[in-house]
């Protein structure tokens, strides 16, 4: 069993520097260590300063790096239908060279890359798998398309296999139009199996975290926010957040803004992300650039601890459906309180006080129109009602 850890968030916080340090501790520490970038703009061989393959390259003694190819991915599990795809397009009279280059749907090629988690997994060659991924919007869509998949393969598949194959030899005489075969579907169903294996080892807690990197600015811990929401929405363990380039006091006039800004941020960074713990390291006077630097960032963010270990266990908040239609937010408080609990929205955001205790909640996209209907308290367990969302009473309302 390998243990997976994969870092997210915005392009430029340093995503590449952190896997890469992470990799480095723990290939010290005795770990057969595997870092693979599957961010199409690849920066993981500037970063260990190295040249690096689409197959693992040996870096130093238990540690291997490895920038995923997108094409070759590609090929790899999605030929078949990538094919098959082409020729419909093909056959709407798009040119050959252009039908090649549209069957790559989007989302594709990243999903291809994150593919490798599972072989390296199986294989069993590594004891860590650290994973460089895309900026945060995408590799979460892409996370959450094995889901997506699942209930595909399951629902939908079945009934069209058998229609195709009942109907096929006829629609394509009329129609011209090229069907799918019994080896696409073949095709089909092993990516989607394979998908959910992949699916269910990010979502298992004892093997994989996704990581959230930042850096002290709105924008950047806005869209962290969100991530966190959806990792939880989707059952992605998160075990930690890494404030990146933090500045240190002695910085001079020039940047005395700057860190009085990142200071004010910060306490928003523990409002947002807490209980899971927060490490930060400092903006170093120079690039994070070959294993000197790397060691730097690495101790700066873990000291002498175990990059490796799970330091968060739990789901800091879950949303459920409730009885009426509406949804439930429940969040594991540190204490039992019988203090007011005081609520506050603007857009998306969810700001909950309980004395002095505050959190600041993005919330997911399906409860934007339910209006909040008041919160209780149980155990250590607050819960948050949501009405049904607008739009579904809207929807009802039209079939009255
Ligand atoms: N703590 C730090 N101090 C100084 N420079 C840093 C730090 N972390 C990252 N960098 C530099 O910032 C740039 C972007 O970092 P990178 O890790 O490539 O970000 P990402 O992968 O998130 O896009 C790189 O040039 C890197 O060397
Ligand atoms: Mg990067």
């Amino acid at each position: 069993m390998a243990r997976i850890i994969v870092y997210t968030g915005k392009g430029g916080v340093g995503k590449t520097s952190i896997a890469a340090a992470t990799g480095l501790l723990a290939a010290e520490r005795g770990y057969r260590t595997v870092v693979i970038s599957t961010d199409a703009a690849h920066s993981l061989a500037d970063s260990f300063d190295v040249p690096l393959g689409p197959e693992p390259t040996v870096i130093r003694p238990n540690l291997w790096g490895q920038e995923s190819e997108v094409f070759a991915n590609i090929t790899r599990y999605w030929g078949t239908i990538q094919a098959y795809v082409a020729s419909v397009f093909q056959w709407r009279g798009l040119d050959s060279v252009m039908a090649e280059e549209m069957s790559v749907l989007p989302g594709m090629d990243e999903l291809a890359s994150l593919l490798w988690i599972a072989e390296h997994h199986d294989k069993g060659l590594y004891d860590v798998i650290i994973v460089d991924a895309a900026p945060t919007g995408e590799t979460l869509r892409l996370l959450s398309l094995p889901e997506a998949g699942k209930w595909w393969i399951e629902k939908i598949y079945p009934i069209g296999r058998r229609i195709s194959q009942v109907t096929n030899p006829i629609v394509g005489r009329v129609l011209g139009m090229p069907m799918p075969g019994d080896a696409v579907y073949t095709a089909g169903e092993q990516l989607f199996a394979r998908l959910e294996h992949m699916h269910d080892l990010l979502t298992n807690p004892d093997l994989a975290s996704v990581r959230v990197v930042l850096n002290l600015e709105k924008m950047v811990i806005k869209e962290a926010q969100r991530a966190f929401t959806y990792f939880h929405l989707y059952g992605y363990p998160t075990d930690l957040v890494v404030c990146n380039r933090v500045l240190p006091a002695d910085t001079g006039d020039y940047f005395a803004a700057w860190r009085e800004q990142q200071q004010r941020y910060r306490p928003l960074v523990e409002e947002s992300f807490a209980p899971v713990p927060i490490r930060a390291a400092p903006f170093f006077e120079q690039e994070v650039v070959g294993e000197a630097m790397l060691r730097g960032l690495g101790a700066a963010v873990f000291g002498d601890e175990d990059p490796t270990q799970i330091f968060y266990r739990g789901r800091p908040y879950t949303v459920g459906r409730a009885g009426n239609g509406g949804y439930a937010l429940s969040l594991e408080l540190p204490f039992t309180s019988k203090e007011q609990v005081r609520l506050n929205r603007f857009g998306d955001e969810l700001v909950v006080q309980v004395g002095s205790w505050r959190r600041n909640l993005i919330l997911p996209r399906l409860l934007l129109d339910a209006p909040t209907a008041g919160a209780s308290f149980e155990d250590h367990t607050l819960t948050i009602h949501f009405d049904a969302p607008h739009h579904d009473e809207a929807k009802a309302a039209r079939a009255r």
